[in-house]
């Protein structure tokens, strides 16, 4: 039996709203806390489903991780080339940074480990990963079938030795540099990693934080190069994870277009590859102030105030779709009660996320009546005073497709209805109860 969440038409949301954990960070902290020497202990670690398959695969790799009964995680860490040959198959559900990132590590290290997923993690690229994992010296094998698209199950041996690589990647993607970030912590020299802007930079900020010495550097023409030197150890250091801000954008994006909502949500990561939402929101007119700036476990947070606000189109610059690139199908919500049509470009990428973000986006949009035009790399979305809603909307193991239509269903006339929602469970565990608590009417239907 699976279960649907149905949402309805809201008088507003108020309170203090809680979001869960980061996952960018939650799921670098349990794989460098375990390639570090010595304890390290997590404080507000994402208990969510991707998460946890990266906790799973990281024990199966032989690193010993406890939770206490404070969600207070404590990982002993094996050093950079302690990993242990597992011994079945690491199944990483539906976690893209997870089975991503752990690719990497594994290629660095001189055990050999099968890759597999979930319907969606399995129809996902990975030769954007397994390519410079190559040249670092990595055995790479799919299964031949699969071998052209480059689709789960992998199987990854790690290279001996690693060898050091310069390469430029062809997308803004923190995925991929993280990877070859995490081979080249056992490489013999240098790693030079550039891409075309600078994607999401937990990784290096995690790596110093753990005394490696990262250099970041933007080159003239835009482009961002990170440069580090394999063969020193990653010293073990507590982590305090931020609130996700990805998550928050479901919250911030529903207070902003009920009415007479006022929320407040504490200490969200203020990231600078992470705040492009909030720009956009802000030049749509949204009313969001930000108090108490601060740093908490070297990440920069804040805490959000937001109230109902008319918004207004813009043009979202390609340019900010790396750090905003989880909240596109959000956004279009936002877009479509905003004056005007907002056109969002530069966003390809979003068509090999947990599902084609653009398409579904888009199908589930025209399905409750509202008007958008797609191309390959653009959405376009025409706001109107009133939504039609009424429509039914798979998830199609999407946690953010499915989040983004329940707050659509919010404003919309008729009821939306969101089936196989247990997807929300990989990111944003509480999301329902977090929202009706704030005022929300979200209501599970069981489904045959
Ligand atoms: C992530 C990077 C992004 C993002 C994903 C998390 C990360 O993917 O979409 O949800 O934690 O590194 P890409 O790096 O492929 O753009």
């Amino acid at each position: 039996m699976k279960n649907s969440l149905t949402s309805s038409k809201i008088d507003g949301l108020s309170g203090f709203m809680e979001v869960p954990g980061d996952k960018s960070v939650s799921h670098r902290a349990l794989i460098l806390g375990g390639m570090a020497t010595g304890r390290t202990h997590v404080t507000g670690l994402l208990m969510g489903e991707d998460v946890l398959s990266t906790l799973n695969a990281m024990r199966a790799l032989g690193v010993p991780i406890s939770v206490d009964d404070q969600n207070i995680v404590t990982i002993d860490g094996v050093g950079t080339g302690g990993f242990k040959q597992p011994d079945k198959p690491l199944d990483l559900g539906n976690a893209g940074t997870g089975v991503r990132l752990l690719m990497g590590a594994v290629a660095g290290q001189p055990v050999s480990a099968e890759f597999t997923g979930d319907a969606s993690l399995s129809v996902r690229p990975m030769h954007r990963i397994t390519d410079p994992l190559i040249k670092m010296g990595a055995q790479i094998s799919y299964l031949p079938e699969k071998a052209e698209k480059g689709y789960l199950p992998v199987t990854v041996t790690g290279a001996q030795p690693v060898i050091a690589i310069n390469y430029s990647t062809a997308v803004a993607s923190a995925q991929i540099k993280s990877a070859i970030m995490l081979a080249a912590l056992n490489a013999r020299g240098q790693t030079v990693i550039t891409e075309p802007h600078i994607s999401r930079d937990h990784t290096e900020s995690m790596l110093r934080h753990f005394g490696i010495e990262v250099e970041q550097t933007f080159l003239p023409d835009g482009k961002h190069q990170v440069t580090l030197a394999g063969g020193k150890p990653l010293i073990a250091k507590d982590i305090v994870v931020p609130r996700d801000p990805s998550s928050a954008a479901f919250a911030i994006i529903a207070a902003l277009i009920t009415p007479d909502s006022d929320i407040r949500l504490p200490a969200i990561s203020l990231n600078p590859q992470r705040t492009g939402l909030l720009t956009t929101l802000l030049e749509m007119g949204a009313d969001i102030t930000i108090n108490n700036e601060r740093i908490e476990g070297g990440e920069k947070v804040g805490d959000l105030s937001v109230r109902s606000s008319q918004l207004s189109a813009i043009e979202v610059p390609a340019e900010r779709a790396a750090s905003m690139i989880d909240e596109y199908p959000i956004l279009a919500i936002a877009a479509a009660t905003a004056r005007g049509t907002t056109h969002m470009t530069g966003i390809a990428e979003l068509r090999v996320k947990e599902t084609d973000r653009i398409a579904k986006t888009a199908q589930g949009l025209a399905a409750c009546g509202v008007e958008i035009a797609e191309t390959h790399d653009s959405l376009s979305v025409t706001g109107s005073a009133e939504i039609a809603g009424g429509a039914m909307i798979n998830s199609s193991h999407d946690h953010r497709i499915a989040m983004s239509f329940l707050v659509l269903g919010m404003v919309s006339k008729t009821v939306i209805t969101v089936t196989d929602i247990e997807t929300i469970a990989t990111s944003f565990p509480g999301f329902a109860k977090l929202m009706n608590d704030a005022g929300a009417k979200m209501n599970t239907k069981s489904e045959n």
